[in-house]
C-alpha cells in the first residue's frame, strides 16, 4: 500500500497579505502627517504674518511717510482749510476710500496745526465755522475751538493733530497712522498716551 505524500502546504498568499498590509498602514502614516503638516502650515501663515506685521508695519508700505497737502501759500494765515490726501497705508482694493480730508489751520508763517477730520468722539467728520470759530461735530455736537480744544459735548478730548514740516514752501504730514491716542502716535510726538 502506497502512501500518497502529503501535499506540501505553502503561504505565499498569507506573506504577501502581510507585506501589502504594512506598506499600506505606513502610506496613510506618512499620508496623515502630510495632512497634519499642510493645516499647520495653512493655520501657521496668517498667524505669524500677523506677529510679524507689528516689526514690518511701517517700513515697506510707507505708513508713516511724508504726504503733502499742498503750497503753503495755499493755506492763508489765520484761516483753517479743508484738505486731502492719499493715505499711504493702502491696499490696491481700497480705492476712493484712501482719499482722507484734515482740516489745515495756519496759524502764522509756518507755524500750522493740522486737525484729523474725524470727530474725537466716535469718528463723525467736523465741520469748520468761521464765523463762530469753531468745529462743530453733527452726530452728538461735539464742538471744538479754532485750535482744535475741546470746547463743549462729548468728546473729551480735543482733535487729533497730525505731525506736519514745511519744506520748500510745501506743507507734509505725517498721514498713514490714525491718529489715536495709540501708542504710535505717542511715539511719534513724545507724548504719553492717554485713554480717551
Ligand atoms: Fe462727534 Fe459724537 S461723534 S460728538
Amino acid at each position: 500500500m502506497s502512501t500518497k505524500p502529503a501535499p506540501v502546504t505553502t503561504k505565499p498568499v498569507l506573506v504577501a497579505s502581510a507585506d501589502t498590509t504594512i506598506s499600506r498602514r505606513g502610506f496613510f502614516m506618512k499620508l496623515g502627517i502630510l495632512f497634519n503638516g499642510v493645516a499647520a502650515t495653512l493655520v501657521a501663515v496668517p498667524i505669524v504674518g500677523f506677529l510679524l506685521s507689528a516689526i514690518t508695519r511701517g517700513r515697506g508700505n510707507g505708513s508713516l511717510s511724508w504726504v503733502q497737502l499742498g503750497k503753503v501759500a495755499d493755506f492763508p494765515e489765520g484761516e483753517t482749510r479743508l484738505a486731502t490726501f492719499r493715505n499711504p497705508y493702502v491696499m490696491p482694493s481700497d480705492g476712493q476710500t484712501a482719499d482722507t480730508a484734515c482740516w489745515v489751520r495756519r496759524i502764522a508763517g509756518e507755524q500750522f496745526q493740522v486737525f484729523a477730520i474725524n470727530c474725537a468722539h466716535l469718528g463723525c467728520p467736523v465741520r469748520w465755522f468761521q464765523q463762530s470759530g469753531l468745529f462743530m461735530c453733527p452726530c452728538h455736537g461735539g464742538a471744538y475751538y479754532s485750535d482744535g480744544s475741546r470746547a463743549s459735548g462729548p468728546p473729551e478730548r480735543g482733535l487729533f493733530e497730525y505731525p506736519y514740516k514745511v519744506e520748500n514752501g510745501l506743507i507734509s504730514i505725517q498721514a498713514g497712522e490714525l491718529p489715536t491716542p495709540g501708542a504710535a502716535i505717542a511715539a511719534l510726538t513724545g507724548e504719553k498716551p492717554s485713554c480717551a
